[in-house]
């Protein structure tokens, strides 16, 4: 690991507090380049469920019900059965059970409280409505709760295959269906416990990196042949094939002290990933590093 004071995250220093004192923000923003930001229609909409999504995770009220416009169910129609086609050859099977356990549909975008009442009798894990991605830390500290935080906007229309944020359909049909699965869900809770409750930056950094080339942009290996894992990737018709198949990216066998220690860039096709051997390997291998560092949550 690097010195505590010196960590880099995207390639730029940055200071260790801001790991475990992440600042809060308050106001929408959309950054530039973003394709909605000259829609004012899109930009309202944003603020909307801005405002209401906020007010229920901060309220502590569970998902609104939200009544989805014309556009966003168009947008989740046209999307979401692409990636179901690319899901059934290239997920891993706990995805795949855990998609049809949920029955999220490529019709109707789902109600995240619905999804939660189904999710709490079996992993005890339920959904926080989040009003945009949360600062790592703030993620992990609902997560530890076993609340997942999710978002409910969708990406604009003009390119319904990218986002440049998570969105409902990368949280949706991402994240949200191994939460049903009760091994993912101990270790996600392990990574977040561990991640909420260290006080040193470094060691926050290096769960967040673990936790992105597994939970995130993970691979792993299924009798024989190499499944996708993490759900940046399943919730990306480029990112499947992308990682599966891409000349431009290296495929390496998971090793905990080289995923904790490889920076990477989420505002792009990502270059690298890691080959976990099964899901057992990675408990494994988190409960390894957190007693490694110490942190009292096992
Ligand atoms: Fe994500």
């Amino acid at each position: 690991m690097k010195d505590a004071d010196t960590l880099v995250e995207y390639g730029t220093a940055i200071d260790p507090r801001t790991m475990v004192t992440p600042p809060d923000v308050t106001e929408l923003e959309l950054e530039p380049g973003h394709p909605g930001l000259g829609d004012e229609g899109y930009v309202a909409r944003r603020h909307e469920l801005f405002r209401l999504c906020r007010k229920h995770r901060l309220e502590r009220l569970g998902p609104p019900f939200v009544k989805y416009t014309a556009e966003e169910t168009r947008i989740w129609r046209e999307v979401s059965p692409k990636l179901d086609e690319l899901h059934r050859k290239h997920a891993c099977a706990l995805y795949l059970r855990a998609k049809d356990d949920l029955a999220i549909n490529q019709v109707e975008i789902p109600q995240l409280r619905t999804i939660s009442e189904r999710l709490g009798p079996v992993t005890q894990m339920h959904l926080v409505p989040a009003e945009g991605a949360l600062p790592y830390r703030t993620f992990y500290e609902y997560i530890a709760d076993r609340g997942f935080p999710v978002t409910q906007f969708l990406r604009h229309g003009s390119h319904p295959e990218f986002t440049p944020e998570p969105d409902m359909i990368h949280d949706c049909l991402g994240h949200v269906p191994p939460l049903i699965d009760r091994d993912y869900a101990e270790l996600l809770v392990l990574i977040a416990k561990a991640a909420a409750t260290t006080d040193k930056g470094d060691q926050v950094l290096a769960l967040k990196r673990f936790s992105w080339f597994s939970i995130e942009f993970g691979l792993i290996e299924e009798h024989g042949e190499t499944k996708v894992f993490g759900a940046g990737i399943l919730s990306s018709t480029g990112e499947i094939p992308h990682s599966l198949f891409s000349k431009d990216a290296t495929r390496r066998p998971f090793v905990t002290d080289t995923v904790i220690t490889t920076d990477y860039d989420p505002s792009q096709m990502q270059k690298d990933f890691f080959v976990a051997p099964s899901l057992p390997f990675l408990r494994r291998e988190l409960e390894g590093l957190v007693r490694r560092f110490g942190i009292p949550v096992l």
